[in-house]
C-alpha cells in the first residue's frame, strides 16, 4: 500500500509537534503505517530549509500554496497562527486533501461555516487539533461517566490557565490582535468546550465576562499598541443535558503553566483532572464504605487506552506530544474509513465556534445567550 503523503504548514510550537506525530505515529501503532513527510512550508525559504531538514521532511518552500498542489501531498497539517487557517483550509480541500488543521478552527464564525461546507463537500477528512480529548484519563473519565460510576452527573467546572501572557512586559504578538480572534476565548475556552463536547455534548447556553489585565504592549520599534483581545473568559454555561457548569479562562494567570482542571459532580461521586498531571486522576464514589470515603487517585498505566502503545509500565507517564501522536493515529484511521475514530471533526469543531461565538456575543449584550 502506498505510504500517505504529508504536507506541514508552519514549524513553530504545534508545527514541531505536528511532525513529531508524524513521525513517530508509525513507531507507536503500527496498524497506522509510515506516512511519507513530502512537503514543508514556513514563511521564509531559509527557515522552510531549515526545518525541513531537521524535521526530515524531501521538500520545502516559502509558498504553502505550492505544497497544497503537490500531487504527492494527502494530507496538510495547518500549524500556522489562527488568522490563516480559513484560507489554508479551503485552499487544501479544494486541491483534494485531507485538512488536520490546529484549533480554533478560524477567527470567524462565517469562516468555520465557510470550512465546513467545503469539507462536507470535498469528501475529504477535515479535522482539528484538540489533543486533550485524548489523554488515556479523559477516555477513562468518559468510560467511567457512561458507566454511572458517579451516578448521574449535575454539575461541571473547568477551568483552563496557562501564564504565558502573565508578564506585563511581554510584547505585543500575534494573539494580542483581534486578527486572532476573542483572546482567551479562542486560545483556550476551545480546548475546555472540545472536552464538554466528548464528555457531555453541546452547550446550550452561556453568560460571558471578558477581562484585559494589560491595555498595552511594548512593540519591537519602541512604541507601544493598545491589546485589542481578552486574556481573561469567565462564563456560566448550561449544557443541553441538563447540566449546570462555569467555564474560567486565563492565560495570564502567574503560576499556572498548563492547567485544564476539570471537576465533575455527580449524584453518586465526583471526578477531578488536571492536565498539569495529566497522568493521574481522583474519584470519589458514595459506594466506598463511609469509614474510608475519600478520592482515590488513579495512575494512567496500560489499562488505560491507548498509553501501553507508548509504555508498558503503569506510573510512568505520557507527555504533551504524545497526546498529538494519538491524534494523529485517529487521523490515520478515519482516513481509512474508520467513522468512530476518536477526533473532532469539522462539524463538531464548528459546533464550538458557535458556542464560542455565543460566549462574545453574551459579553456585548450583558445577558445569557443560546448557542442556537
Ligand atoms: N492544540 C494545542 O494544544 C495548541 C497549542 C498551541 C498552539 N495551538 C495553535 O496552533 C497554531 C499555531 O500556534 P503556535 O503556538 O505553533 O504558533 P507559532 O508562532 O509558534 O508558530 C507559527 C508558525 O507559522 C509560521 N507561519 C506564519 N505564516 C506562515 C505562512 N504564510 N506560511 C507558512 N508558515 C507560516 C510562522 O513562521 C511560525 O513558525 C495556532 O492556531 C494556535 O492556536 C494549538
Amino acid at each position: 500500500m502506498k505510504s500517505i503523503g504529508v504536507g506541514l504548514i508552519g514549524t513553530g510550537f504545534m508545527g514541531k509537534c505536528h511532525a513529531v506525530a508524524w513521525s513517530a505515529v508509525g513507531a507507536v501503532f503500527a496498524e497506522a503505517g509510515r506516512p511519507r513527510l513530502v512537503h514543508l512550508a514556513e514563511a521564509d525559504e531559509a527557515l522552510a530549509e531549515r526545518r525541513g531538514r531537521e524535521f526530515g521532511f524531501e521538500k520545502s518552500t516559502a509558498d504553502w500554496r505550492r505544497l497544497v498542489e503537490d500531487p504527492e501531498v494527502d494530507v496538510v497539517s495547518v500549524t500556522t497562527p489562527n488568522q490563516f487557517h480559513a484560507e489554508m483550509t479551503l485552499a487544501a480541500l479544494a486541491a483534494g486533501k485531507h485538512v488536520w488543521c490546529e484549533k480554533p478552527m478560524a477567527t470567524s464564525l462565517a469562516d468555520a461555516e465557510a470550512m465546513t461546507k467545503a469539507a462536507r463537500r470535498s469528501g475529504k477528512v477535515a479535522a482539528l487539533g484538540y489533543n486533550y480529548i485524548q489523554s488515556p484519563a479523559i477516555r477513562r473519565i468518559g468510560v467511567l461517566l457512561s458507566e454511572g460510576a458517579i451516578g448521574e452527573p449535575n454539575h461541571l467546572r473547568i477551568e483552563m490557565d496557562e501564564d504565558f501572557m502573565a508578564d506585563a512586559g511581554t510584547p505585543f504578538g500575534w494573539k494580542h490582535a483581534a486578527t486572532s480572534g476573542y483572546g482567551a476565548l479562542d486560545d483556550f475556552a476551545v480546548h475546555p468546550l472540545s472536552l464538554v463536547s466528548v464528555l457531555f455534548g453541546r452547550v446550550e447556553r452561556v453568560i460571558c465576562d471578558m477581562a484585559r489585565p494589560y491595555a498595552d504592549r511594548a512593540t519591537g520599534d519602541g512604541g507601544r499598541r493598545a491589546v485589542e483581545t481578552y486574556d481573561i473568559a469567565s462564563v456560566l454555561m448550561r449544557l443541553e443535558n441538563g447540566m449546570s457548569g462555569t467555564l474560567l479562562a486565563n492565560r495570564s494567570a502567574w503560576g499556572r503553566k498548563g492547567r485544564i482542571a476539570v471537576q465533575i459532580f455527580g449524584s453518586k461521586g465526583s471526578i477531578l483532572f488536571d492536565q498539569e498531571r495529566f497522568n493521574e486522576f481522583q474519584l470519589y464514589v458514595t459506594s466506598d464504605r463511609p469509614t474510608e470515603q475519600g478520592y482515590r487517585t488513579v495512575l494512567a498505566g496500560p489499562v488505560h487506552e491507548p498509553y501501553g502503545a507508548f509504555v508498558p509500565a503503569p506510573g510512568h507517564g505520557l507527555g504533551f506530544n504524545d497526546l498529538k501522536v494519538i491524534e494523529c493515529r485517529e487521523l490515520l484511521s478515519r482516513i481509512a474509513g474508520n467513522a468512530h475514530a476518536r477526533l473532532i471533526d469539522f462539524e463538531t469543531g464548528l459546533e464550538i465556534e458557535r458556542t464560542v461565538e455565543a460566549m462574545a456575543r453574551s459579553f456585548r449584550e450583558s445577558g445569557w445567550v443560546s448557542v442556537r
